[in-house]
């Protein structure tokens, strides 16, 4: 059987393009996104804004040499400023601005800024975003209660919809993750909303926990472990009454499509503090080190369209009917 590639266009919805301190004031950066070449940048007045790449003008990649000036990116081939919108804002050197730059626009890509990082609405048809991003608790300013904020980031060979379906891919965990039990997973689905609850028991010792972090007086314990998800792009984890005070752990999961083989995706962690110093890096630097077992599987898979499943495999199919909403037909154009 030759290996079928996923069969899927790049998605619709929100997703993340750079943690929010990695584009300052003024700097801009290049990037793939969704397929797409795309320029993002903040302006001098602070506003992210994700552009295409390409300069009407004559073509020059705006990211690549591309510099600020105030509310505007300057084009590096003939210094041509464009706004945040995309339009053009400056011509130096045409003493009459010509009509046909003054109907260009580049595309701008819907921006937000939300738990941590820079997210850009992406979707096939170029319709307008249909949904909102989550404030989640613990990523917004709000510090009281939670330690500190542990970041990673993956690059990932493999596209969100074959990652996310990992969640509920509840019987891989023994056998890819060494988890001590099958997790009983439940899915809640509204809309694009998506909710999975797995009672999971955990163990501090567990081998992907690194040596240094591991909690030798503290055993293996069960903790419900909620995922939420908006659309592809944005998942919300959370997990309840940890050793040894009931503390919790949260989480975000900030996914990129790079395009159809490539993905990147960005985790924010954190853990109240009543538990921090006890079991905050055991539970931070298993999560982060987990999800290394898996990308073997994911660098070599193919899509199985049609898989057998049996009554241990987890809700995938509840999945796969939730995720097609995100995927536009491509539209007859012949
Ligand atoms: S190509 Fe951008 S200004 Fe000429
Ligand atoms: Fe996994």
């Amino acid at each position: 059987m030759p290996k079928q590639e996923f069969p899927f266009p790049m998605p619709n919805g929100w997703f993340c393009i750079s943690r929010s301190d990695e584009i300052k004031p003024g700097e801009v950066k290049s990037l793939k996104f969704c397929d797409n070449q795309v320029v993002a940048f903040r302006t001098e007045s602070g506003e992210a804004t994700v552009l295409d790449a390409f300069c009407p003008h004559l073509g020059a990649h705006l990211g690549e040499g591309g510099c600020v000036k105030g509310e505007t990116i300057e084009c590096p081939f003939h210094a041509w400023r464009w706004n945040k919108d995309g339009t053009c804002a400056e011509i130096p050197y045409a003493k009459n601005f010509p009509p046909k730059a003054k109907e260009t626009q580049i595309y701008h890509y819907p921006t937000k800024e939300a738990n941590g990082f820079i997210w850009a609405w992406h979707h096939l048809l170029k319709e307008e975003p249909y949904f909102e991003l989550p404030m989640l608790d613990g990523f917004n300013g709000d510090d009281d209660k939670w330690g500190k904020v542990y970041n990673y980031e993956y690059k990932i060979n493999t596209v969100l919809q074959e990652i996310a379906e990992n969640d509920v891919d509840q019987a891989h965990f023994p056998k890819v993750h060494g988890s001590p039990s099958l997790p009983e997973t439940e899915a809640i689905v509204d809309g694009i909303y998506r909710k999975t609850i797995a009672e999971t028991l955990m163990d501090p010792n567990n081998d992907s926990v690194s040596e240094e972090f591991k909690v030798e007086d503290q055993g293996m314990f069960t903790t419900t472990f909620t995922r939420e998800s908006w659309g592809l792009g944005c998942v919300g984890l959370r997990m309840v009454n940890l050793p040894p005070s009931g503390g919790e752990f949260i989480m975000v999961n900030a996914s990129c499509p790079v395009d159809n083989k490539n993905s990147i995706l960005r985790w924010s962690m954190r853990v109240s503090k009543d538990i921090e110093d006890e079991v905050g890096m055991a539970i931070i630097d298993g999560i982060a080190n987990g999800v290394l077992d898996d990308m073997p599987i994911w660098d070599n898979k193919s899509y199985v369209a049609n898989p057998i499943l049996c009554d241990g495999d987890g809700p995938i199919n509840k999945f796969r009917k939730w995720v097609s909403q995100f995927y536009s037909e491509i539209p007859d154009t012949a």
